[in-house]
């Protein structure tokens, strides 16, 4: 496993944390490229449960390292807390670093999450409350404060300042809220910085050197193709990119060192938030996916929508992530279905469509064209290799493989460690 890209390939909780877990065993690296707390990654090893937002889920490795890179916007106090809360637990940070070129989540992003969500009304997108879009706005605007910011006090306090007064006019003139003051802002953040300190690093160059060595290289992505600022059902998306080139850019290093882009996909659907999602079901078969699938977000504790594997969906994010494999997750959680369904097409009017539309106008009122295959009816979670498993469950296998071009090298039949199948090598 040289250089791989792991990426979310529906709308998130593929189970990227447990499959980024289990693949740490034989990487170097853990590197996460984007997104922030938005994310909530699960990891499972032997009785204990951590539930990752920031750290990557290489952390319980023992000889990996571990980076946040540039592409991640930072919320320091969640960072440093959740460092605590895992050090507490026994875990080390001596081979942990942030990169003095990520963004910070600063007070106002979360305000402003908050405020813009509220007017939106109806249209709102379900985001996270996190302040992640108005972070990564400030990036693009131009007005984002970096983590080397932090390290040089004076402009950390320079800039906030400017950036809390453009803030002001936004918060008391549109919203009619209270001004913030820029002073207990920078206050509350000198202690924080000294704590992050050791940390600091230049990512880029850490991760360019191991690559030089030959080391094995981790790409944890977070959230999903279809959560994809550009590519996903835009507006109802996150604001980075969780494609395989925010990767890229979330981390400073080049095409040329990448080997294989694993797409990580449920062998169903969920989403959380708001936004189209063609297979969902609204009757007992939806409610069935979530309480054998324990959807509920790590994030929010929201409830998850459920709905059967939408393969025109999988297609899409095998072609735009250049996926050239497929970790399937959570097949376990089909063993009690009679029928299984696959959604292959959409009906849209007279129209059949094959491929997903840019427009949500157009998805809205176009219904799932699906094939069914029969279910296994069995309990998976013991197999421990591809041969033990059911006749149905493979042929449901090979049927997602035909429907979206790419091979399932790792099937996930449970939410352990060792409920993995490596069906390919890496
Ligand atoms: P992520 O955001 O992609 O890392 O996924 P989440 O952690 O948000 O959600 C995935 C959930 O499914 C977690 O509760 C995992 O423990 C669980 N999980 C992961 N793989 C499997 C699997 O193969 N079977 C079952 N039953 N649960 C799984
Ligand atoms: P992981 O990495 C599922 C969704 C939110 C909302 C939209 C925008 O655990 O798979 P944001 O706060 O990012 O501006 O919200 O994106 N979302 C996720 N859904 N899993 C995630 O992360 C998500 N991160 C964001 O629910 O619909
Ligand atoms: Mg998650």
């Amino acid at each position: 496993m040289p250089a791989t890209i792991l990426v979310g390939s529906q709308w998130g909780d593929e189970g990227k944390g447990k499959i980024t877990d289990f693949l740490a065993e034989r990487a170097d690296v853990v590197v996460r490229s984007q997104g922030g707390n938005n994310a909530g990654h699960t990891v499972i090893a032997g009785e204990e449960e951590y539930k990752l937002h920031l750290i990557p889920s290489g952390i319980l490795s023992e000889k990996c390292l571990n980076i946040v890179g540039n592409g991640v916007v930072v919320d320091l106090e969640v960072l440093l807390s959740e460092m605590d809360q895992l050090k507490e637990r026994g875990v080390s940070f001596d081979r942990f670093y942030l990169s003095d070129r990520a963004h910070l989540i600063m007070p106002y992003h979360k305000i402003l999450d908050g405020l813009e969500e509220e007017a939106k009304g109806d249209a709102k997108i379900g985001t996270t409350k996190r302040g992640i879009g108005p972070a990564y706005a400030d990036k693009v605007s131009r007005v984002g404060i970096r983590v080397c910011d932090l390290m040089d006090f004076s402009e950390f306090e320079r800039k906030v300042a400017q950036v809390v007064k453009q803030k002001n006019v936004l918060l008391t003139k549109v919203f009619e809220k209270e001004p913030l003051d820029a002073a207990e802002i920078i206050a509350a953040f000198k202690g924080l910085a000294e704590r992050i300190r050791p940390y600091v690093a230049d990512t880029s160059l850490l991760l360019s050197e191991a690559l030089r060595q030959g080391k094995n290289v981790l790409f944890e992505g977070a959230q999903a193709v279809h959560l994809d600022i550009d590519h996903g059902t835009y507006p109802f998306v996150t604001s980075s990119s969780p494609v395989s080139g925010g990767a890229l850019t979330g981390t400073g290093v080049g095409p040329t060192s990448i080997d294989r882009v694993l797409g990580v996909a449920k062998a169903y659907t969920t989403r959380v938030g708001a936004g189209p999602f063609p297979t969902e079901l609204f009757d007992g078969t939806g409610e069935e996916l979530r309480r054998v699938g324990g959807e509920f977000g790590v994030t929010t504790g929201r409830p998850r929508r459920c709905g059967w594997l939408d393969a025109v969906l999988l297609r899409y994010s095998v072609r735009v992530a250049g996926m050239t494999d497929l970790a399937l997750t959570k097949l376990d959680v089909l063993d009690g279905f009679d029928e299984i369904k696959i959604c292959v097409g959409y009906r849209c009017g007279e129209e059949e469509l094959t491929e997903f539309p840019a427009s949500l106008a157009r998805m809205e009122g176009s219904r799932p064209i699906y094939e069914t295959l029969p279910g296994w009816k069995t309990d998976i979670s013991g197999c421990r290799s591809f041969e033990e498993l059911p006749e149905n469950a493979k042929r449901y296998i090979a049927r997602i493989e035909e429907l979206t071009g790419a091979g399932v090298s790792v099937v996930a039949v449970g939410p352990k460690r060792d409920q993995t199948i490596v069906r390919k090598e890496f």
